[in-house]
């Protein structure tokens, strides 16, 4: 039994979890700082930082009580080593480095994006590679084809904005607070998907990479130029028509893509992989076309540690392992 114990600082959740041979949780902290930055509007990363390092050491103490665990009991210690905001990721790099050096346990480095792939490693024992995944974060939008577990091809991207900071910056600006697109989202489920025709960016591209900014400033505009006639009551309509917009591409190319690689199978990952709208009109367009869809639990959509636990423990087989001197690296690739 490989037990190893991860720590995950890349934004703004000071998360620690251990995990079992990839799959068997025994604990999963996660302490947010969402109330930190609300009132900015967004992250602030000297914020983050600073928060991330006055609770490390007690969420990984509660990660290892949780696990009924002292540090002897572990066989692993790993840390996301990015991609994500170079001062917050530091933080959890050198506490890693620090534990391994104290017990002499070998030090994974996992990528964050690896990390929400592996969220559906956690709950779907069956699911095997070759597979599609859609990475939906608040700081990414991409897909890759996953031919093994490890071997990633990144096939397409977002260009500008990630799609939950396309949510997140229109839920801002209709007045919903920070991080919005939860809350934009469930707005959206008694609105008119169709009310208002908003652009589907690169929809026919013949690629597989996003553009959400454009959409952004549609919805900017519209309300901006109807603001003498929108009321509260148009709210569900706009969020609606917009999730939708985001929605539709998202589908669509996961599902050529799907197509185009000869794979039968999709997952989503990330905490935009939350969304109802998204989780069920992929659900429905993979069905029609053969393709299986694989989602994780809320809880393991959004940024938590127990994924990047999983993940290491792939790392742990191969003894793919790093030494004292390694460092963070913001802006890592998959
Ligand atoms: O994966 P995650 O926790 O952090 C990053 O790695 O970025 O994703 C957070 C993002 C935020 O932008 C948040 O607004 C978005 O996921 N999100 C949602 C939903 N739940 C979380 N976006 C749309 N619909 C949701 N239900
Ligand atoms: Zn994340």
């Amino acid at each position: 039994m490989v037990k190893i114990l991860a720590i995950e600082t890349s934004c703004d959740e000071t998360a620690a979890a251990v995990v079992e041979d990839g799959r068997e949780i025994l604990s999963n902290i996660v302490a947010s700082q969402v109330d930190l930055h609300k009132r900015f509007g967004g992250v602030v990363p000297e914020i983050a930082s600073r928060s991330h390092q006055e609770v490390i050491s007690p969420v990984i103490k509660e990660a290892l009580d949780m696990a009924g665990l002292g540090l002897a009991g572990l066989d692993a210690i790993a840390v996301t080593q990015g991609p994500g905001l170079p001062g917050a990721l530091i933080i959890g790099v050198a506490t890693a480095k620090a534990i391994a050096y104290a017990t002499g346990k070998p030090l994974i480095g996992v990528n964050h994006l690896e990390g929400h792939i592996f969220a559906n490693y956690i709950q779907f024992p069956k699911l095997r590679p070759p597979l599609i995944a859609l990475v939906v974060s608040g700081g990414h939008t991409l897909l890759a084809l996953v031919r093994g577990w490890g071997d990633y091809e990144v096939i397409g991207q977002t260009l500008d904005d990630a799609a939950g900071e396309a949510f997140d910056k229109i839920a801002k600006f209709l007045g919903m607070g920070y991080p919005g697109g939860a809350a934009l989202s469930k707005l959206a489920e008694t609105g008119d998907p169709r009310a208002i025709d908003f652009p589907r960016a690169m929809m026919g591209s013949g690629d597989f990479n996003f553009s959400l900014s454009g959409l952004k400033t549609a919805v900017i505009n519209y309300v901006t130029k109807n603001k003498d006639s929108i009321t509260k009551d148009d709210l569900p309509d706009i969020c609606a028509s917009f999730e939708a917009a985001i929605v539709d591409v998202q589908v669509s190319k996961s599902v050529k893509a799907a197509r185009t690689r000869n794979v039968n199978t999709i997952v989503l990952a990330g905490g935009v992989g939350a969304n109802t709208r998204l989780r069920s009109e992929l659900a429905k367009a993979s069905k029609s076309s053969g393709i299986e869809l694989f989602y994780p639990r809320v809880q393991l959509c959004t940024d938590n540690a127990a994924m990047i636990a999983s993940a290491a423990y792939l790392h742990y087989l191969q003894k793919d392992f790093l030494t004292l001197a390694a460092e963070s690296q913001p802006n890592m690739a998959l």
